[in-house]
């Protein structure tokens, strides 16, 4: 069993500071990079409240092949620089979009996502995945969140 319970009263960098460590903790000893990407995305799913999708796309043969993740069925494959994935994946950039809507070439995989946070993970200075979490809610994703998820990507990407 793995209990991770974060003080409620954190302010939200501190819970990705230890949503980040309980991360690393998870995927510490485990060489199975499906393994490991399935348990971070349920972990980002428990405890980053408003989403309504939460996972990984991996970059196979150049292009984003879905990985694991928490939500409904998802659209399986995106080209470099297609949608709001395609482009974090391309540019190497977190993308953070306040309305998906309004996002040239928005891939709409769930009509309920409104707001979409993508952040690449980097191996070697390589895009080796991109982790994509999208909400219902329009303008979810901060600053705070997008530093809070670089932080996570940085910390598992040595283990998917
Ligand atoms: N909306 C994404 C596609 C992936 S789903 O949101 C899970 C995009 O535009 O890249």
């Amino acid at each position: 069993m793995y209990a991770f319970a974060p003080d409620p009263a954190l302010t939200k960098p501190e819970l990705y500071r230890e949503l980040a460590a309980a991360a690393r903790a998870l995927v510490a000893g485990e060489p199975d990079p499906v393994a490991n990407m399935a348990n971070v995305a349920a972990l980002v799913w428990q405890f980053v409240d408003r989403l309504n999708w939460a996972g990984f796309y991996r970059m196979v043969e150049g292009e984003l092949v879905l990985g694991p993740f928490q939500g409904k069925p998802a659209c399986l494959r995106i080209a470099l620089g297609q949608g709001v994935c395609g482009a974090a994946a391309a540019t190497g950039a977190t993308q953070r979009v306040e309305d998906v809507h309004a996002f040239p070439g928005h891939i709409a995989c769930d009509a309920d996502s409104r707001s979409e946070l993508v952040v690449p993970v980097l191996r070697n200075g390589l895009v080796i995945a991109v982790i994509d979490l999208d909400s219902p809610l329009p303008a979810r994703f901060d600053a705070e969140d997008a530093a809070g998820i670089e932080t996570l990507a940085a910390a598992i990407a040595v283990a998917i």
